[in-house]
């Protein structure tokens, strides 16, 4: 396990000691979540024998819309598969360093086939909401996979720059049409001094309403997250920036989107029709 933080310790990490709210019930589980950050950068250790499926049974184990089971998730570990794959994410070296690479995809190819062999034909197949289910079901699916990762002394990180490319990692991956990876995650031991310090977000009155949706607090909320940020920036990562810039430069221009301004015609060219 990691250190485990007591209640007090962990929300102030989380939120800063002006924003700490008043949570109550408090346990390992909880104590684990709340330690939570991204890793980026990683030894080439092993991970013990059998991580890669206690992770998966985890994974397997978070609820699916329906039951469907629209996901699926490839490990690769090849060299040069994990090379182009780093190419197609800006140049993220943790790909190629991490000693798992998990593939995590939207997948209903395995229902298509399933109803070709009942010789029917799933008419909801070509929506967007079954997307959305397959979307949904393999990111709550990884979640509980890096909520394993991280309880058994692992770090990770997701790499949704995947999607820069889903139809070049498609064909480095064998998908067959109906699956697209929707992002990665990179899973090891990480790198000495790549492992910072929990990231604060935003206080909870920002994200948390009753009954209705209120924005009514918004600048002050920001104002007071932008300071944190930066402070976090400046003592963590390698430049020191609000949350202000952050967000303007990550959505404003098109050009941050890294190709993935294409993905509608990326994904239906995979066989998601979107309609
Ligand atoms: C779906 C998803 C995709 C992400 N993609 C990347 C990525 O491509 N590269 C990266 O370095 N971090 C990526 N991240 C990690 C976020 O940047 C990170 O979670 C966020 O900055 C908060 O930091 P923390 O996880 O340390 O709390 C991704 C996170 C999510 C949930």
């Amino acid at each position: 396990m990691q250190k485990i933080e007591p209640k007090a310790a962990a929300l102030a990490e989380r939120y800063g000691s002006d924003a700490i709210p008043a949570a109550g019930p408090w346990n390992e589980v909880v104590a684990s979540l709340l330690t939570h950050r991204s890793v980026r950068g990683y030894v080439p250790t092993p991970v013990p024998k059998g991580t890669l499926e206690t992770m998966i049974a985890a994974a397997q184990s978070a609820a699916t819309s329906s039951n469907l089971q629209t996901w699926s998730v490839v490990a690769v570990n090849d060299p040069a598969t994990r090379a182009e794959f780093a190419k197609i994410a800006n140049n993220q070296q943790h790909i190629v360093e991490c000693p798992v690479f998990l593939a995590f995809c939207a997948d209903i190819s395995r229902n298509e086939r399933m109803a070709a062999v009942e010789g029917t034909k799933l008419e909801a197949l070509p929506y967007v909401e079954t997307f959305l289910v397959a979307a949904i079901d393999a990111a709550l699916a990884a979640q509980n996979a890096v909520v394993a990762a991280e309880s058994l002394g692992l770090s990770t990180v997701y790499i949704g720059a995947m999607r820069n490319n889903v139809q070049r990692v498609a064909e480095l991956l064998a998908l067959p049409p109906g699956v697209v990876c929707v992002f990665g995650l990179c899973v090891g031991y990480p790198k000495p001094g790549a492992e910072s310090s929990v990231k604060p977000r935003l206080a909870q009155p920002a994200i948390l309403f009753h009954e209705r949706y209120d924005a009514s607090r918004d600048e002050a909320h920001r104002k007071a997250y932008d300071a944190a940020l930066s402070r976090y920036s400046k003592a963590h990562e390698m430049s020191q920036y609000t949350w202000t810039e952050r967000v303007l430069n990550r959505m404003g221009p098109i050009k941050s989107m890294s190709g993935r301004d294409k993905l509608k015609a990326a994904l239906q060219a995979l066989g998601f029709r979107l309609d």
